[in-house]
């Protein structure tokens, strides 16, 4: 795989790692295989039907890119890469509190349906500032993460050091230095900084603070649904709650103001033993009715994949992993190319699967048949 040749291995496996035995990491995307298409045929398909609406914003087809913390990390052209690719695509692009882009400066570099990942922090003032970022900066939404009251434990990055900026430790000196591809604009480009907090919290960037010493320090475990029902009425607008995976907390989120929710398991990186996204999908939208958007988080490696969440009652799918490997193996040109072939795959489903229109796909189209 490029992305492992071109990266370091402890950035490498920050990227690709889960946390624990990365059991839900590896059934995330496992257990779409469970699934089985049923198609129609003779429906005419010569012309497939895929627009959709996610966070009241038009989408040209049901993917969403996910937010992702560190991404200068993998490339240089970090975030506004991937957001240009997004745009290209006519797709939602979600920028995370813990990325290397100021909120501002990805919004008025790149035309896309941009959304916040925030979190509620224990300074509520810094949440509050977000929101009213955010609202200024023209976000389409928020997606309010609920999975990290704790960070996961990623086995591989304790065992690498990883840490911000990354630290040349002996035992990873020797990965970065046969890696100058990446090291050397690592080294004599833009910082790594958490570009959103880093005003906030110490001067991050001059001294090696571990990503998990500032997750314990500024998450908030007492949070509670009351935390979103005041994010709700501050921010006003569309909001979705990432990080859910019952019936039971989609309800509540919804009753307690979110416009939508994005099934995760923070992609295998939190508690690991969490059921696959897939797997929840029909349960929450029964749970649910018709209105409120509900996101496939997690495993998505195939455009089928996106055929089976929708048919399950998905309104889309999103994406993290897949689109930094692109982004580490060739910037802008590798997200896009990650873009293009899943968006090729799931054309071609629908149309094998006799589907003109994604409005048409329901559950008729799909089996659960475990391997
Ligand atoms: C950040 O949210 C991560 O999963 O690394």
């Amino acid at each position: 795989m490029l992305a492992r040749r071109r990266l370091p291995g402890p950035i490498f496996d920050y990227l690709d790692g889960g946390s624990d035995d990365e059991r839900s990491l590896a059934r995330n995307a496992s257990a779409f295989a469970d699934y089985e298409i049923i198609p129609d045929v003779l429906t005419d398909v010569s012309s497939i039907q895929t627009a959709t609406t996610l966070f009241g914003q038009p989408a040209a087809w049901p993917l969403m890119l996910s937010a992702t913390g560190l991404t200068r990390m993998f490339h240089g052209s970090a975030e506004p890469a991937v957001a240009r690719a997004a745009a290209a695509q006519a797709i939602p692009y979600c920028l995370s509190t813990m990325g290397t882009t100021r909120l501002e400066d990805l919004t008025s570099a790149v035309r896309v349906p941009a959304l916040f990942q925030i979190y509620v922090f224990k300074d509520r003032g810094l949440t509050r500032e977000f929101v009213a970022r955010c609202r200024d900066a023209g976000y389409a939404g928020l997606c309010l993460t609920v999975d990290t009251p704790v960070a996961g434990n990623r086995l591989r990055d304790h065992r690498s050091g990883l840490s911000l900026p990354p630290r040349l430790t002996m035992r990873s000196l020797l990965d970065f230095a046969l890696h100058p591809g990446w090291s050397i604009p690592a080294l004599t480009g833009a910082r790594f900084d958490l570009a959103n907090v880093s005003h906030r919290t110490e001067a991050l960037a001059d001294t090696p603070m571990s990503l998990f010493d500032f997750i314990g320090r500024q998450f908030d475990s007492s949070l509670t649904w009351r935390d979103v029902e005041w994010l709700a009425a501050e921010w006003n607008g569309p909001l979705a709650i990432k990080g859910l995976m019952t019936p039971q907390d989609a309800a509540r989120a919804v009753a307690s103001g979110a416009s939508g929710v994005i099934i995760s398991n923070h992609g295998g990186r939190q508690l690991d033993g969490a059921p696959a996204p897939i797997d929840q999908v029909a349960a929450v939208r029964d749970a649910l009715g018709d209105g409120p958007d509900v996101i496939c988080d997690g495993g998505v490696r195939h455009g089928s994949d996106i055929v089976k969440a929708l048919a399950l009652g998905a309104t889309a799918c999103s994406i993290g992993r897949p689109y930094l490997y692109g982004l580490a193996a060739a910037g802008e040109a590798g997200v896009a190319r990650v873009l293009t072939l899943l968006r090729g795959q799931f054309e071609r489903t629908l149309a094998l699967a006799g589907v003109p229109s994604i409005k048409t796909l329901n559950r008729r189209h799909i089996r659960h048949r475990p391997q």
